[in-house]
């Protein structure tokens, strides 16, 4: 086995068995937070990468800032993941493109797992919450919740199944949150992240006989820049130093780098024995939030 040493963009270096080489991976959510970081180290890693999100800007700075060899393993789309058929038509398109960008100066191995419409895995990113507290949220905040979170997770994995029956198997990963089993505000969003937890343990027994593995990642609250957590920390700092001393035993919160590289892992054969495992990245977190549990 040959290893290579890399280092993530926050400087730690990192070591993988060259397993994700020309491995054709589905990353839904993939221009900021934790989806850019999966693209990311997938590229670093080797593999040909499909993603998308809804806004155009994010998926453009994200291609500009890449080499412009990993540019031409990088496939984005602009869509709504929760627009009917749109996930579904960009799953496929994106395993007809993986097969014809392999060209013949490819090395062997890249080439000849090109022979068909295959993927060998998916990331099942994106997500979030709609309305706030119970009496505050309504019927549709509910539903809207559940598509962005467990419908389009349902939704591309039907899409990628025959694709990764053609690849001969594959490792789907749902990207759940530590909300999905430490219960707290808004229930919405955690019980839909549940429900995401119950669906890989669910898949990874049907699918086993297909070669198929799937398994959850539940990060705990990630640190990433202007979003939630960083923006409390800039703007309330008491209140960020409660939580944190209140809610987090190691003192700082999991960066997406942290969790991408848990992500790589179960994409990668390194994990070929793991299936139906949920994984909490969450540095021993307690709970999800000020609010819970
Ligand atoms: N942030 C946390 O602390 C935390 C903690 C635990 C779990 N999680 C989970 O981890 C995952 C990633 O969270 P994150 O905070 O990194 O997310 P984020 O910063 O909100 O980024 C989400 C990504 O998904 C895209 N996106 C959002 N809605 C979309 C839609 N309907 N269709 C297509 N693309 C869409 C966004 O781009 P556009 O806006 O351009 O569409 C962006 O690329 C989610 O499942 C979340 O529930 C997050």
């Amino acid at each position: 086995m040959q290893l290579r040493a890399s280092s993530d963009a926050s400087g730690v270096r990192t070591a993988m068995v060259n397993g994700m080489r020309g491995k054709r991976v589905v990353v839904t959510g993939g221009s900021r937070g934790l989806g850019e970081q999966i693209v990311r180290l997938l590229l670093a890693e080797g593999a040909l990468v499909a993603t998308c999100a809804r806004e155009a800007a994010g998926l453009k700075a994200l291609d500009a800032s890449l080499s412009e060899e990993a540019r031409t393993r990088l496939l984005t789309e602009e869509l709504d993941v929760t627009e009917p058929g749109r996930l579904e038509d960009f799953v496929s398109t994106a395993a007809k493109r993986f097969r014809e960008s392999v060209g013949p100066a490819a090395p062997d191995d890249v080439r000849a797992a090109a022979e068909a419409d295959a993927l060998d895995g998916i990331v099942a990113c994106v997500g979030g919450s709609r309305g706030g507290a119970f009496e505050q949220t309504d019927i549709a905040d509910w539903a809207a919740t559940w598509e962005m979170n467990i419908g389009h997770a349902v939704r591309l994995t039907r899409a990628a199944l025959p694709c990764l029956r053609g690849a001969g198997g594959g490792s789907i990963v749902l990207i759940t949150s530590i909300s999905g089993w430490k219960p707290g505000p808004p229930a919405q969003y955690g019980a839909a992240k549940s429900a995401q937890i119950h669906l890989a343990a669910s898949l990874a027994r049907e699918l086993a006989p297909d070669g198929i593995r799937v398994n959850a990642v539940s990060p705990g609250s990630m640190l990433i820049p202007g979003r939630r957590w960083d923006r409390m920390r800039k703007e309330d700092p008491r209140a960020y130093a409660a939580f944190a001393g209140a809610e987090l035993p190691g003192g700082e919160p999991v960066t997406p780098q942290e969790v991408a590289r848990a992500v790589v892992f179960l994409l990668s054969d390194w994990a070929s024995g793991v299936s139906g495992a949920h994984l909490p990245v969450d540095r021993a977190q307690n709970a999800p939030s000020p609010y819970g549990y």
